[in-house]
């Protein structure tokens, strides 16, 4: 049987659904008890396409995970791409009710609520408020208000919003396969917890994950997230390039890509080792990981250029200061760094590394982060609740909470 405070964490991307079961640890951190992957062609680019292969998919996945944690998932939260999710700024007031003045939760919960308060076209849904800063009596940059005493409880808050068809058709497929869905987090933000450094969110830093069919970025800064994009390229139009460069299948191609392939043919062998069959032949020719590399390096030097130009758009004509994290799985690709290097004019790029999480693969970054991101909210609220003296787990605001923060109209 699930012990009650394992959390579930599920990340449907456009090649591959990803299941996480952790056990939280008192320190903070997370054992990963539980770990599920299967293939799937359910979606593209980062939209869901085929409702019944998306299904097979999330339940193969958590099928494997719960083969090695031992029990049956019920429940899990699921991550959310940032293609079409828009973020609004909002600001909302609120009086402080107590007669003490004393800031106490349900002040925040009203000020939260009040910011929800916002015009929205009628296909959006509104996902989650993301509190940037909260002010009281116009001191700003306040993170935590409660237990402050004040008159005038402000928030500036980020609106996560959605096309409802798209969030509706992922909570189908996962309630499908049998797993009722406890809330919803943005992908980029769960895999910034576990990807980025405190100092890094706090000087200015990118979170680029380079997905099969997506790329996201997400720009931090003062500890937040300030700014989400997405663009509708991925490792799988990598892959495309070399098959028709190399004659081959899309199967073929993704393995010679994975195994051979650089994004920086410089750095590439130029032995004609490596075997492959040509579509419309029986042949097998010797081609070289430089050849492999001539017919892919075009391809992500433009996905870096994108990247480049999609930060210029978002206000960063130059690198901010702690620079590009990339994640992802295209960000496993040898040479990558190199390139971006090269591309930004910069050293200010790396990849995300995550060993403390005991999972080491870029590919589960965000899956893992999701478990982290819900852990800290969930011991933050618990604290705020037991420093009020109304510790209320089960029942109360930790609930109301995750309804606010996660609804979902149905
Ligand atoms: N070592 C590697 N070198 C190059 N590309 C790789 C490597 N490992 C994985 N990839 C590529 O990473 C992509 C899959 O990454 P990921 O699992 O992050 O995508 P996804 O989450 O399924 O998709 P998306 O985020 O776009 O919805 C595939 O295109 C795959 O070819
Ligand atoms: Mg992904």
């Amino acid at each position: 049987m699930a012990r009650k405070n394992n959390l579930v964490g599920i990340d449907v991307g456009t090649t591959q659904v990803r299941v996480i079961v952790g056990e939280p640890r008192p320190d903070g951190t997370i054992s990963i008890i539980g770990l599920g992957l299967s293939p799937t062609e359910g979606m593209r680019k980062g939209a869901i396409i085929d409702l019944e292969l998306t299904v097979e998919a999330i339940a193969a996945a958590a099928a494997e995970a719960e083969r090695m944690c031992g029990f049956k998932i019920d429940s899990a939260y699921v991550g959310l791409q940032g293609l079409n999710t828009e973020l609004v700024n909002n600001r909302s007031v609120v009086a402080v009710q107590s007669d003490d003045r004393e800031i106490g939760a349900e002040d925040l919960e009203r000020v939260i609520q009040a910011a929800r308060v916002i015009a929205l076209p009628l296909d959006r849904e509104i996902v989650k408020v993301i509190p940037r800063e909260f002010i009281v009596d116009g001191y700003d940059g306040i993170r935590d208000p409660v237990g402050m005493l004040g008159v005038r409880l402000e928030i500036d808050a980020l609106i996560v919003t959605s096309p409802i068809t798209s969030l509706r058709n992922l909570m189908r497929c996962v309630n499908r396969a049998g797993i009722n869905v406890e809330g919803m987090v943005l992908l980029s933000l769960a895999g910034s917890e576990v990807a980025l450094s405190s100092d890094e969110k706090e000087l200015g830093v990118f979170f680029v994950d380079i997905g099969g069919g997506t790329t996201e970025l997400a720009f931090f800064q003062q500890g937040k997230l300030n700014r989400l994009s997405a663009v509708p390229i991925g490792g799988a139009h990598i892959t495309n390039d070399l098959a028709l460069g190399l004659r081959t299948s899309f199967t073929a191609a993704e393995n010679i890509k994975i195994e051979y392939g650089s994004a920086f043919a410089t750095l590439a062998s130029d032995e004609t080792d490596i075997g492959i069959s040509s579509v419309g032949s029986r042949e097998q020719r010797q081609v070289s990981a430089k050849e492999v590399s001539r017919y892919m390096e075009p391809r992500v030097r433009e996905l870096l250029q994108i990247i480049r130009e999609e930060m210029n758009r978002m206000g960063w004509p130059e690198l901010p200061p702690a620079g590009v994290v990339f994640s992802g799985g295209v960000s496993q690709m040898k040479g990558l760094l190199e390139l971006a290097s090269l591309v930004y004019e910069s050293d200010r790029v790396r990849c995300a590394e995550h060993d403390f999480v005991g999972i080491q693969n870029p590919i589960y970054t965000n899956a893992a982060g999701l478990l982290y991101y819900v852990n800290r909210q969930q011991l933050l609220f618990y604290r705020q609740e037991r420093s009020e003296g109304t510790f209320r787990k089960k029942t109360g605001l930790w609930q109301r909470i995750k309804d606010w923060f996660f609804e979902i109209v149905e």
